[in-house]
């Protein structure tokens, strides 16, 4: 009988890598969508509704034995936007967890964002996900991952400034030499199965990256692409004013058009931020079955195309 999990997330970048590996894995689960645009088969379910729709939120978690709460937005205009899907979903996802007979072990998908919660609009939210959950110590196994900035197939965020790369140029936004870390999605993923796999439950708040000591700068990518490559890559600085101006002309249009933005006044802070690295350790001594394996060298140059 295949083990089940629930998850949250399921139709966006890592969830979607996720289900597929625990799929081949065997593994039963049972994903929330927005959209019923897909059909159940044998190894998987779907559960139509939002974070906001508790009933969904019910019928996803009934009698699980795990849950992975994937689901967030990573875009938006106001903080309220943020507040509403990354604070408010959790609690009702932890509120419908709460009503089972027996607590399923959690496992959070927060971000390295939550570590700087000052910078954006985005990090503050993700932040205070991670505090709703902690707030449930004595009635849950929780566990939180802060990736870094995550890359592989189905990126969308990442894969620009590779393609960019590509093409000979690098905009730099804040210092040349600020640091941060990397890891493949496949890495975040195994590092979940470990997690489901694990034998004793692990409570804690654990950072990944791909373990390259000290990180990535955009000094250092530029090294590696033009290594790879065999051309000259250029990196060109976008001037802070030029920048945080283009990030708040696009805020107030994105109000305007009703788009949700990407590129907003908090996104440079955190873009500018000169520390994303992350140390392993930790979540090393806790998941011993788990190591990054994916370098970006090895897989830099099929980014550019999955
Ligand atoms: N990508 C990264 O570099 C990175 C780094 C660190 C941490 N993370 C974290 O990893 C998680 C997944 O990120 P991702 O890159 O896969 O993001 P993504 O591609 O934007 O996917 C987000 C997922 O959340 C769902 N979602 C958003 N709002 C929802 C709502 N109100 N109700 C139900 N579902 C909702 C989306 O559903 P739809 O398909 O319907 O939109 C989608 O399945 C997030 O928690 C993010 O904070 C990502």
């Amino acid at each position: 009988m295949p083990k089940l999990v629930a998850i949250t997330g399921a139709t966006g970048f890592i969830g979607s890598v996720l289900i597929k590996k625990l799929i081949q894995d065997n593994w039963a689960v049972r994903a929330l969508t927005r959209t019923a645009r897909f059909s159940d088969d044998e190894s998987i379910q779907w559960i139509v509704g939002d974070l906001n729709n508790l009933s969904a939120l019910h019928r996803l978690v009934d009698s699980v034995p795990y849950v992975i709460h994937c689901a967030a937005t990573v875009r938006g205009n106001t903080f309220q936007e943020f507040a509403q899907t990354n604070i408010e979903g959790t609690k009702n996802v932890l509120r419908a967890v709460s009503e089972q007979q027996q607590a399923p072990r959690f496992l959070l998908i927060s971000s390295l964002a939550a570590r700087q919660p000052e910078l954006s609009w985005y990090a503050r939210s993700k932040y205070l996900s991670e505090q709703v959950l902690t707030e449930q110590s004595e009635k849950l196994l929780w566990t939180i991952f802060r990736p870094t900035a995550v890359y592989g197939p189905g990126d969308k965020e990442l894969k620009p400034l590779f393609q960019a790369m590509h093409r000979g140029l690098l905009p730099v936004v804040g210092k040349i030499n600020n640091r941060f870390g990397l890891i493949h999605v496949h890495d975040l993923v195994a590092a979940i199965q470990v997690w489901l796999e694990s034998e004793k439950a692990v409570q804690g708040i654990f950072e990944l990256d791909d373990g390259i000591s000290g990180g990535y700068s955009y000094q250092s990518l530029i090294a590696l692409a033009q290594l790879l490559w065999n051309r000259p890559v250029r990196g060109v600085r976008i001037p802070n004013l030029l920048i945080r101006n283009v990030a708040l002309a696009n805020l107030w249009l994105a109000r305007i058009l009703r788009y949700s933005a990407m590129l907003t006044p908090g996104k440079v802070n955190e873009l500018q931020h000169p520390d994303w690295v992350c140390d392993n350790t930790k979540i090393m001594n806790a998941l011993p079955g788990w190591q990054p394996r994916i370098l970006l060298r090895d897989v830099l140059s099929e980014t550019l195309t999955t």
